[in-house]
């Protein structure tokens, strides 16, 4: 509509005007045809496709090209990704000191996003965002690495070796070998556990501008390469209102059933807002109305536990939990639903990974995301360093005691 053609820089200098909007809550930073979500109906597309459709049909692999070519893959196109891609899993061997630099407890979300920054280090010729050639390795390359840079923060947090990728496998069969193989030859991948996997990195491919990836973006304003600009996508990233929420909605889950309190109390201190307690996983700046990720996450976790064999109370806890929040009037006026991360966790448990790898998961299946929108941001004609305004609300002008 109108609003997509106001030029808001001219508007700016002609007027004098300047708008603030904490949080960007109003203010659109970029067009974009990747990500289509309307939040007050659930709605979210991947390049005019609904989530549903390509949870049920795709792979991690073919998710990620349609996001950053803007078209499904043929089937020549997705076995050449494919293969680049196992081409280019192998880390410089310097770079595993990097890891015995950093204490054990190191958070896995600190470790991949200098690991990626670290990364850059041995591509600098070849990290031109100018380059097409460069900027086209360098997604096969993140593709390819980030997932093992991940897999090696999990090994280095529980003190085991770090296996050599086995490019006989495909992504995900190779991700869950390198994060829960001991021995190079011991690990057989486990279908469910793959195929779930799979499910949950699709979901989070992709989301238009939220925190992270507006980050990467600004980053790639500057000039910044794709490793510079996903590095800090990945901090931003990490915040308990963003993918932290995955780790928080666990550590809430357990302190609820450790403490012994029912939910219904639980509940009541997030009313009240006592000590700024809040229930993760809960809210969306965008989504009004159920998130329809969530909605597919929740139905794959009654299955993944029971195909895993494993039951968890903590799991009947959030259910419980959702279903006192959605029949309460606090979140009914607030229009607070459940969201993405709700039950993400409860998953990834099952599957094995400590709770302190989520926001890592979350970070791989968002990788491809990043890369189409750095990507987009680069091919727009109308890119322009980012750079907000501020309105001073500081001192006028003082004279330096003495001066
Ligand atoms: N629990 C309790 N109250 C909440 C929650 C929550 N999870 N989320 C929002 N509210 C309340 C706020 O306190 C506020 O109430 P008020 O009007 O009485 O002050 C109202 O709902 C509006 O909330 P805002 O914080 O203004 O909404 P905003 O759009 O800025 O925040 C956010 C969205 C950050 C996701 C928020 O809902 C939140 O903190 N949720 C919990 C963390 C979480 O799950 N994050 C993951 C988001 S999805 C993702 O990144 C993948």
């Amino acid at each position: 509509s109108g609003v997509g053609s106001i030029d808001f820089s001219t508007l700016t200098r002609q007027t004098g005007y300047t708008g603030l909007d904490y949080g960007f809550v109003n203010t659109a930073s970029a067009k974009s045809s990747i990500t289509y979500i309307d939040g007050d109906k659930g709605i979210l597309r991947y390049r005019g496709y609904p989530i549903e459709q390509i949870a049920k049909n795709c792979s991690y692999l073919e998710v990620a090209w349609l996001l950053i070519y803007g078209e499904l893959p043929t089937a020549d196109e997705l076995a050449g990704f494919d293969e680049q891609i196992r081409k280019h899993t192998l880390l410089h061997e310097d770079l595993k000191h990097f890891f015995s630099a950093l204490p054990d407890n190191a958070h896995p979300m600190a470790v991949l996003s200098s690991a990626v920054a670290a990364l850059s280090t041995y591509y600098q010729d070849h990290s031109d965002p100018a380059n097409p050639e460069h900027v086209e390795l360098n997604q096969i390359r993140m593709l390819a690495k980030l997932p093992v840079i991940a897999a090696y923060a999990h090994k280095k947090s529980v003190g085991q070796a770090f296996l050599y990728p086995d490019n006989s496998l495909s992504f995900v069969d190779n991700f869950l070998k390198l994060n829960f193989g001991v021995m190079s030859e011991d690990y057989e991948v486990n279908p469910v556990m793959s195929k779930a996997l799979e499910l949950l990195l699709i979901l989070h491919e992709d989301h238009e501008q939220n925190a992270s990836t507006s980050t990467v973006r600004l980053v790639g304003s500057t000039g910044a390469n794709q490793f510079a600009s996903v590095s800090a996508g990945i901090q931003a990233l990490s915040g308990p209102l963003h993918g932290g929420a995955n780790e928080a909605v666990l550590t809430m889950l357990g302190q609820i059933r450790e403490s012994g309190q029912s939910v219904q109390r639980f509940v009541e201190r997030v009313k009240n807002k006592e000590q700024g307690v809040k229930l993760m996983g809960f809210g969306h700046r965008v989504y009004k109305n159920y998130d329809p990720r969530a909605k597919l996450v929740k139905s794959a976790a009654d299955e993944v536990l029971a195909s895993l064999g494993v039951s968890d109370p903590l799991l009947d806890l959030a259910k419980e939990l959702e279903e006192i929040a959605l029949a309460d009037e606090y979140f009914q006026e607030r229009r607070l639903y459940p969201n993405v991360d709700f039950y993400t966790g409860v998953i990834y448990k099952a599957m094995g990974f400590p709770t302190r790898m989520f926001t890592v998961l979350f970070a791989i299946g968002r990788l491809p995301g990043w890369l189409a929108q750095w990507r987009e941001l680069q091919l727009d004609p109308q890119t322009k360093i980012g750079r907000p305004q501020q309105l001073y609300v500081g001192a006028p002008e003082r004279s330096y005691p003495g001066a």
